[in-house]
């Protein structure tokens, strides 16, 4: 009995004598470090705050319904005022969804607009952003995964064209794990040492890389051990070694997919200041551009192509509409589509508006229904977007 009430006195002594030590050394933390109270775990054990949303009157897809890719920009604060200025005044517009910049663990206050997630886990001037690209990835899937069909990873020194890398992704199916972009295999001397297969294509980096939403599922899951066991200071190539183990799957690229993924090896820390061709034009992403005044000439460049591109395709329509109307026969009218007769029928009365005196036009419609007679309707029955049908029984229904 004795000795059971010493254990105890014994136990309770030690645990006092514990808490009476913690108690002094924090004090005596407390009394030499007074503002820096870290002596005692306490503080260091409070977790961070893995990210912190900057998003302003941005908001990531809100519907149900997928939106078609959201652009993860990995940046630094020390660029906000140069590249993610130039991508906010240039393709940032383009780009059939949404585009996000994302940094390390700066604290620098950021242009005010301008859609950020700060990414506390990891440092902000690392060069490659090996840390950061893991964090984006792990982040684009904990809170956006089931909103977009497709993710990009991309660099804040490249430049997209977003229409055109629009319709490579609806061409693409989102429910195949799906990784794209410009494939590599290291530079020569490296080949063999990246911790990838041999034969491994992984997809560079600075181009920009695809990932379907599928894909991005199966790989989030791996990042943090991706994160955490790397084997080089690469940032692509430590992607592509999480991607050969966990999605198990190669860069989806061949030669063709490579020129649009238009990697500039000749002037790595280059611009693009070179006379812009054929290549430049072909391309649906260029790196890198290192120098803003560049993107903004790029984008200037884009929109001359593109101003070309609509003047043919205009010139090409108003021949086709030339043609219709010369060959213009009631039986070759019944093979042309509603839009189409819809369209004719609208120029014409907007043309004869102004020539009241001519005699009203016979218009034909077709309803669309296989059954339904061709029908009579006279100009002077229709208003443009509330069209009244005169249906010659002489009854009268609306039409839109
Ligand atoms: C960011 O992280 C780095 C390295 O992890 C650290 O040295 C630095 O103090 C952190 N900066 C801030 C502002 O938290
Ligand atoms: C970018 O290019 C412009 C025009 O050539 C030049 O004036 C400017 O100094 C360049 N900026 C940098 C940071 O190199």
């Amino acid at each position: 009995m004795r000795r059971r009430e010493k254990l105890i006195t014994d136990v309770l002594i030690f645990v006092i004598s514990i808490l009476a030590g913690m108690q002094m050394t924090t004090s005596i933390c407390y009394t030499f470090f007074p503002e820096n109270f870290q002596c005692s775990n306490n503080i260091a054990k409070v977790p961070i705050e893995p990210f912190i949303e900057e998003l302003g009157d941005f908001q990531f897809n809100p519907g149900p319904k997928k939106k078609l890719v959201l652009v993860g920009v990995m940046t630094s604060s020390q660029y906000f005022d140069t590249r993610d200025w130039a991508i906010r005044m240039t393709w940032l517009k383009s780009i059939p969804g949404d585009v996000v910049f994302f940094i390390g663990n700066s604290t620098d206050p950021a242009p005010p607009g301008m859609p950020l997630i700060r990414l506390n886990r990891v440092p902000d001037n690392v060069y490659p952003p090996q840390g950061k690209v893991f964090e984006m990835l792990r982040y684009l899937h904990e809170n956006h995964a089931d909103k977009y069909e497709y993710f990009i990873r991309a660099d804040d020194d490249v430049f997209i064209k977003g229409q055109e890398l629009g319709s490579l992704l609806k061409s693409l199916n989102s429910e195949e794990k799906i990784y794209m972009g410009h494939y590599g295999q290291g530079v020569p001397e490296e080949i063999g040492k990246l911790g990838i297969g041999k034969d491994y294509l992984y997809c560079i980096g600075g181009p920009g890389v695809i990932f379907s939403h599928v894909a991005l599922k199966i790989l989030a899951p791996n990042l943090d051990n991706c994160k955490g066991d790397t084997a080089t200071t690469h940032e692509d190539t430590e992607l592509g070694r999480c991607v050969e183990n966990y999605l198990k799957t190669e860069c989806k690229s061949n030669k063709k997919v490579r020129a649009l993924f238009y990697q500039n090896y000749r002037e790595v820390k280059g611009t693009f200041n070179h006379e812009l061709g054929k290549k430049e034009s072909h391309a649906f992403t260029l790196h890198p551009v290192k120098n803003s005044s560049f993107v903004i000439r790029l984008a200037l460049h884009f929109k001359d192509d593109e101003i070309k591109w609509l003047k043919r395709k205009a010139d090409t329509l108003r021949n086709e509409l030339e043609m219709v109307k010369r060959g213009m026969t009631s039986k070759q009218l019944k093979r042309l589509s509603m839009p189409m007769m819809k369209y004719l029928h609208n120029i014409e009365y907007f043309k004869r508006k102004h020539e009241p005196k001519k005699a009203s036009v016979k218009f034909w419609y077709d309803t669309g229904d296989d059954t339904a007679q061709w029908e009579h309707i006279e100009m002077e029955s229709i208003i443009p977007w509330q069209i009244f049908i005169r249906h010659q029984t002489g009854s009268e229904c609306e039409k839109t």
